[in-house]
Protein backbone atom coordinates (compact mmCIF):
# COMPACT_ATOMS: atom_id res chain seq x y z
CA UNK A 1 0.00 0.00 0.00
CA UNK A 2 1.16 3.31 -1.21
CA UNK A 3 2.30 5.91 2.02
CA UNK A 4 -0.15 8.72 2.67
CA UNK A 5 1.10 11.62 2.17
CA UNK A 6 2.41 13.85 5.16
CA UNK A 7 0.79 17.38 4.98
CA UNK A 8 2.97 20.18 4.93
CA UNK A 9 2.49 22.48 7.88
CA UNK A 10 3.47 25.99 7.40
CA UNK A 11 5.34 26.90 11.27
CA UNK A 12 2.86 30.13 11.54
CA UNK A 13 0.06 29.03 9.34
CA UNK A 14 -3.36 30.44 10.94
CA UNK A 15 -6.07 27.80 12.69
CA UNK A 16 -8.95 27.39 10.20
CA UNK A 17 -11.71 28.66 11.21
CA UNK A 18 -14.81 27.61 12.68
CA UNK A 19 -18.19 28.61 11.95
CA UNK A 20 -20.83 28.79 14.54
CA UNK A 21 -23.36 25.61 14.12
CA UNK A 22 -25.75 27.39 11.72
CA UNK A 23 -28.97 25.98 12.59
CA UNK A 24 -30.76 25.03 9.40
CA UNK A 25 -34.17 24.57 8.83
CA UNK A 26 -35.13 20.96 8.43
CA UNK A 27 -37.88 20.02 6.08
CA UNK A 28 -39.56 17.61 7.91
CA UNK A 29 -42.57 17.55 8.40
CA UNK A 30 -43.37 20.43 6.23
CA UNK A 31 -45.91 20.46 3.95
CA UNK A 32 -44.49 21.79 0.50
CA UNK A 33 -47.67 22.67 -2.56
CA UNK A 34 -45.30 22.64 -6.42
CA UNK A 35 -47.45 23.81 -9.00
CA UNK A 36 -46.63 22.06 -12.58
CA UNK A 37 -44.95 19.45 -10.05
CA UNK A 38 -45.61 16.84 -12.55
CA UNK A 39 -42.35 17.41 -14.94
CA UNK A 40 -39.17 19.73 -15.50
CA UNK A 41 -38.45 21.72 -12.52
CA UNK A 42 -41.38 21.56 -10.28
CA UNK A 43 -40.83 17.79 -10.66
CA UNK A 44 -37.23 18.18 -10.01
CA UNK A 45 -37.73 20.29 -7.11
CA UNK A 46 -41.28 17.66 -5.74
CA UNK A 47 -38.44 15.17 -5.41
CA UNK A 48 -35.65 17.05 -3.94
CA UNK A 49 -37.85 18.08 -1.14
CA UNK A 50 -39.47 14.83 -0.83
CA UNK A 51 -35.64 13.60 -0.31
CA UNK A 52 -35.83 16.24 2.66
CA UNK A 53 -38.60 14.81 4.11
CA UNK A 54 -41.59 17.08 3.40
CA UNK A 55 -44.99 15.85 2.41
CA UNK A 56 -44.77 17.14 -1.21
CA UNK A 57 -48.43 17.88 -2.62
CA UNK A 58 -48.07 18.06 -6.68
CA UNK A 59 -50.08 19.87 -9.43
CA UNK A 60 -50.48 19.63 -13.08
CA UNK A 61 -53.28 19.23 -15.74
CA UNK A 62 -52.20 16.08 -17.31
CA UNK A 63 -53.16 13.19 -15.44
CA UNK A 64 -51.35 10.85 -16.47
CA UNK A 65 -47.96 12.61 -16.19
CA UNK A 66 -49.32 13.48 -12.63
CA UNK A 67 -49.38 9.94 -11.96
CA UNK A 68 -46.31 8.89 -13.16
CA UNK A 69 -44.56 11.74 -11.08
CA UNK A 70 -46.26 10.48 -8.19
CA UNK A 71 -45.24 7.02 -8.36
CA UNK A 72 -41.54 7.88 -9.07
CA UNK A 73 -41.39 9.88 -6.03
CA UNK A 74 -43.18 7.19 -3.66
CA UNK A 75 -41.36 4.75 -5.21
CA UNK A 76 -37.82 6.67 -3.87
CA UNK A 77 -39.48 6.52 -0.56
CA UNK A 78 -41.14 10.16 -0.99
CA UNK A 79 -44.82 11.67 0.72
CA UNK A 80 -46.93 12.67 -2.22
CA UNK A 81 -50.24 13.35 -2.99
CA UNK A 82 -51.41 15.00 -6.43
CA UNK A 83 -54.07 16.76 -7.41
CA UNK A 84 -55.07 18.15 -10.90
CA UNK A 85 -55.47 21.90 -10.87
CA UNK A 86 -55.78 24.51 -13.84
CA UNK A 87 -53.79 27.14 -12.75
CA UNK A 88 -55.78 30.03 -15.00
CA UNK A 89 -59.12 28.26 -13.73
CA UNK A 90 -60.35 30.28 -10.51
CA UNK A 91 -62.79 27.19 -9.54
CA UNK A 92 -59.59 24.50 -10.39
CA UNK A 93 -57.28 26.63 -8.25
CA UNK A 94 -60.12 26.73 -5.48
CA UNK A 95 -60.81 23.30 -5.68
CA UNK A 96 -57.42 22.38 -5.20
CA UNK A 97 -56.72 24.51 -2.21
CA UNK A 98 -60.64 23.59 -0.26
CA UNK A 99 -59.11 19.85 -0.48
CA UNK A 100 -55.80 20.69 0.74
CA UNK A 101 -57.32 22.10 4.10
CA UNK A 102 -59.01 19.27 4.23
CA UNK A 103 -56.50 17.02 4.31
CA UNK A 104 -53.66 19.01 6.18
CA UNK A 105 -53.55 21.77 8.44
CA UNK A 106 -51.19 24.35 6.42
CA UNK A 107 -48.99 24.78 3.78
CA UNK A 108 -45.54 26.04 5.08
CA UNK A 109 -44.10 26.39 1.26
CA UNK A 110 -46.03 27.53 -1.75
CA UNK A 111 -43.93 26.93 -4.52
CA UNK A 112 -45.65 28.82 -7.99
CA UNK A 113 -43.74 27.17 -10.74
CA UNK A 114 -46.59 26.25 -13.41
CA UNK A 115 -45.65 28.38 -16.14
CA UNK A 116 -46.03 28.17 -20.34
CA UNK A 117 -43.91 29.28 -22.69
CA UNK A 118 -45.06 29.69 -26.82
CA UNK A 119 -43.43 29.55 -30.18
CA UNK A 120 -41.23 32.61 -31.01
CA UNK A 121 -43.36 35.43 -32.61
CA UNK A 122 -42.73 39.07 -33.45
CA UNK A 123 -45.57 41.55 -31.29
CA UNK A 124 -46.76 42.06 -35.33
CA UNK A 125 -47.57 38.47 -35.84
CA UNK A 126 -48.06 37.60 -31.54
CA UNK A 127 -51.75 36.36 -31.55
CA UNK A 128 -54.03 37.98 -28.71
CA UNK A 129 -54.77 34.01 -27.89
CA UNK A 130 -50.98 33.66 -26.88
CA UNK A 131 -50.76 36.48 -25.25
CA UNK A 132 -53.69 35.66 -22.70
CA UNK A 133 -52.49 32.50 -22.29
CA UNK A 134 -49.08 33.21 -21.65
CA UNK A 135 -50.23 36.14 -18.59
CA UNK A 136 -53.16 33.83 -17.82
CA UNK A 137 -50.85 30.94 -16.75
CA UNK A 138 -47.21 32.32 -15.86
CA UNK A 139 -48.75 35.65 -13.85
CA UNK A 140 -52.78 35.28 -12.86
CA UNK A 141 -52.01 31.52 -12.28
CA UNK A 142 -49.72 32.73 -9.69
CA UNK A 143 -51.88 35.43 -8.33
CA UNK A 144 -55.15 32.81 -7.83
CA UNK A 145 -52.78 30.27 -6.64
CA UNK A 146 -50.90 32.40 -3.63
CA UNK A 147 -54.61 33.87 -2.43
CA UNK A 148 -55.95 30.86 -2.42
CA UNK A 149 -52.68 29.45 -0.21
CA UNK A 150 -52.54 32.75 2.16
CA UNK A 151 -55.29 31.51 4.15
CA UNK A 152 -52.95 28.27 5.28
CA UNK A 153 -50.18 30.13 5.57
CA UNK A 154 -48.27 30.56 8.82
CA UNK A 155 -45.64 32.77 10.24
CA UNK A 156 -42.20 31.31 8.81
CA UNK A 157 -43.61 30.07 5.80
CA UNK A 158 -42.13 30.61 2.39
CA UNK A 159 -43.66 31.52 -1.11
CA UNK A 160 -41.60 30.79 -3.83
CA UNK A 161 -42.35 32.29 -7.26
CA UNK A 162 -40.83 30.83 -10.06
CA UNK A 163 -39.87 33.90 -12.62
CA UNK A 164 -37.26 33.97 -15.27
CA UNK A 165 -34.46 35.93 -16.74
CA UNK A 166 -36.72 37.09 -19.10
CA UNK A 167 -38.47 39.26 -16.45
CA UNK A 168 -35.16 41.57 -16.89
CA UNK A 169 -33.64 40.51 -20.09
CA UNK A 170 -35.17 40.99 -23.50
CA UNK A 171 -35.59 38.67 -26.22
CA UNK A 172 -36.74 39.47 -29.74
CA UNK A 173 -40.30 36.84 -30.41
CA UNK A 174 -40.76 36.50 -26.65
CA UNK A 175 -43.18 39.42 -25.60
CA UNK A 176 -45.48 37.50 -23.96
CA UNK A 177 -43.84 35.13 -22.14
CA UNK A 178 -41.39 38.36 -21.35
CA UNK A 179 -43.82 40.57 -20.08
CA UNK A 180 -45.79 37.61 -17.84
CA UNK A 181 -42.59 37.08 -16.15
CA UNK A 182 -41.82 40.61 -15.38
CA UNK A 183 -45.11 41.16 -14.29
CA UNK A 184 -44.44 37.74 -12.03
CA UNK A 185 -41.20 39.44 -10.55
CA UNK A 186 -43.26 42.61 -9.93
CA UNK A 187 -46.38 41.13 -8.27
CA UNK A 188 -43.48 38.77 -6.05
CA UNK A 189 -42.01 42.13 -4.72
CA UNK A 190 -44.87 43.38 -3.76
CA UNK A 191 -46.38 40.33 -1.78
CA UNK A 192 -42.66 40.37 -0.09
CA UNK A 193 -43.33 43.67 1.25
CA UNK A 194 -46.83 42.62 2.46
CA UNK A 195 -45.56 39.35 3.92
CA UNK A 196 -43.03 41.27 5.84
CA UNK A 197 -44.90 41.76 8.96
CA UNK A 198 -46.56 38.26 8.85
CA UNK A 199 -43.21 36.67 8.72
CA UNK A 200 -43.81 34.69 5.38
CA UNK A 201 -40.52 34.84 3.17
CA UNK A 202 -40.81 35.60 -0.52
CA UNK A 203 -38.66 34.48 -3.33
CA UNK A 204 -37.95 35.29 -6.67
CA UNK A 205 -36.54 31.81 -7.80
CA UNK A 206 -34.70 32.84 -11.44
CA UNK A 207 -33.48 29.83 -13.02
CA UNK A 208 -31.58 30.49 -16.39
CA UNK A 209 -31.76 27.82 -19.59
CA UNK A 210 -32.50 24.74 -17.92
CA UNK A 211 -33.05 21.41 -19.15
CA UNK A 212 -36.64 20.81 -19.90
CA UNK A 213 -39.60 20.79 -22.13
CA UNK A 214 -40.52 23.96 -22.05
CA UNK A 215 -37.33 24.83 -24.90
CA UNK A 216 -39.76 22.57 -27.68
CA UNK A 217 -41.93 25.36 -27.53
CA UNK A 218 -39.22 28.57 -28.53
CA UNK A 219 -36.12 26.99 -29.42
CA UNK A 220 -36.12 23.55 -30.61
CA UNK A 221 -32.60 23.01 -31.54
CA UNK A 222 -30.86 24.93 -28.59
CA UNK A 223 -28.06 23.15 -27.24
CA UNK A 224 -29.14 21.24 -24.35
CA UNK A 225 -25.50 20.77 -23.39
CA UNK A 226 -25.40 23.87 -22.17
CA UNK A 227 -28.24 24.08 -19.80
CA UNK A 228 -28.76 23.41 -16.33
CA UNK A 229 -30.26 20.12 -15.04
CA UNK A 230 -33.20 20.84 -13.57
CA UNK A 231 -31.92 18.69 -10.56
CA UNK A 232 -29.09 21.08 -9.97
CA UNK A 233 -31.83 24.12 -10.25
CA UNK A 234 -33.80 22.41 -7.76
CA UNK A 235 -31.50 21.47 -4.83
CA UNK A 236 -29.91 25.45 -5.33
CA UNK A 237 -33.85 25.75 -4.41
CA UNK A 238 -33.99 23.11 -1.62
CA UNK A 239 -30.77 25.17 -0.01
CA UNK A 240 -32.62 28.15 0.11
CA UNK A 241 -35.76 26.58 1.48
CA UNK A 242 -33.28 25.90 4.16
CA UNK A 243 -31.79 28.49 5.83
CA UNK A 244 -32.80 29.69 9.53
CA UNK A 245 -36.14 31.02 10.41
CA UNK A 246 -34.07 34.34 10.60
CA UNK A 247 -32.59 34.81 7.05
CA UNK A 248 -33.82 34.71 3.62
CA UNK A 249 -32.81 34.92 -0.40
CA UNK A 250 -34.98 37.73 -2.12
CA UNK A 251 -33.36 36.94 -5.07
CA UNK A 252 -32.15 33.22 -6.17
CA UNK A 253 -30.96 33.74 -9.85
CA UNK A 254 -28.99 30.68 -10.71
CA UNK A 255 -26.95 30.51 -14.04
CA UNK A 256 -25.18 27.95 -16.32
CA UNK A 257 -21.55 28.56 -15.53
CA UNK A 258 -21.11 29.61 -19.27
CA UNK A 259 -23.56 32.17 -19.11
CA UNK A 260 -26.42 32.41 -21.55
CA UNK A 261 -26.49 30.34 -24.62
N1 LIG B 1 -36.55 25.57 -18.34
C1 LIG B 1 -36.03 26.80 -18.25
O1 LIG B 1 -34.99 27.11 -18.88
C2 LIG B 1 -36.68 27.82 -17.34
C3 LIG B 1 -35.95 28.97 -17.01
C4 LIG B 1 -36.54 29.91 -16.18
C5 LIG B 1 -37.79 29.72 -15.69
N2 LIG B 1 -38.50 28.60 -16.03
C6 LIG B 1 -39.84 28.45 -15.48
O2 LIG B 1 -39.90 27.22 -14.79
C7 LIG B 1 -41.27 26.80 -14.70
C8 LIG B 1 -41.34 25.32 -15.04
O3 LIG B 1 -40.95 25.16 -16.38
P1 LIG B 1 -40.15 23.91 -16.95
O4 LIG B 1 -38.95 24.43 -17.58
O5 LIG B 1 -40.05 22.86 -15.92
O6 LIG B 1 -41.13 23.47 -18.13
P2 LIG B 1 -42.09 22.21 -18.36
O7 LIG B 1 -41.31 20.97 -18.25
O8 LIG B 1 -42.78 22.52 -19.64
O9 LIG B 1 -43.11 22.27 -17.14
C9 LIG B 1 -44.18 23.19 -17.10
C10 LIG B 1 -45.08 22.77 -15.96
O10 LIG B 1 -46.13 23.73 -15.81
C11 LIG B 1 -47.38 23.03 -15.79
N3 LIG B 1 -48.44 23.91 -16.33
C12 LIG B 1 -48.42 24.62 -17.47
N4 LIG B 1 -49.60 25.26 -17.63
C13 LIG B 1 -50.35 24.94 -16.55
C14 LIG B 1 -51.66 25.30 -16.14
N5 LIG B 1 -52.45 26.10 -16.86
N6 LIG B 1 -52.13 24.80 -14.97
C15 LIG B 1 -51.36 23.97 -14.22
N7 LIG B 1 -50.11 23.61 -14.55
C16 LIG B 1 -49.61 24.10 -15.72
C17 LIG B 1 -47.14 21.80 -16.64
O11 LIG B 1 -48.05 20.75 -16.33
P3 LIG B 1 -49.33 20.38 -17.26
O12 LIG B 1 -48.93 20.59 -18.66
O13 LIG B 1 -49.66 18.99 -16.88
O14 LIG B 1 -50.40 21.32 -16.83
C18 LIG B 1 -45.75 21.43 -16.20
O15 LIG B 1 -45.76 20.71 -15.00
C19 LIG B 1 -42.04 27.72 -15.65
O16 LIG B 1 -42.70 28.71 -14.90
C20 LIG B 1 -40.95 28.35 -16.49
O17 LIG B 1 -41.33 29.60 -17.00
C21 LIG B 1 -37.96 27.64 -16.85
Amino acid sequence: MPKKPVPHKKPNAPKPRHFPHVALRRMEDQVVLVTGGNRGIGLAIAHALAREGASVIITGRDEQALRHASDEITRSGGSVVSHLCDIRDEDSVDNLFTDIGRHFPQIDVLINNAGLAQPNAHIEKLSLENWRAALETNLTGAFLCTRAALPLMRRGSTIVNNVSIAATTAFAGMAAYSASKAGLLSFTNTLREEMRPRGIRVIAFTPGATNTDIWKQFWKEAPREKMMAAESVADALVSALCLPPNATVQDLVITPTGGAL
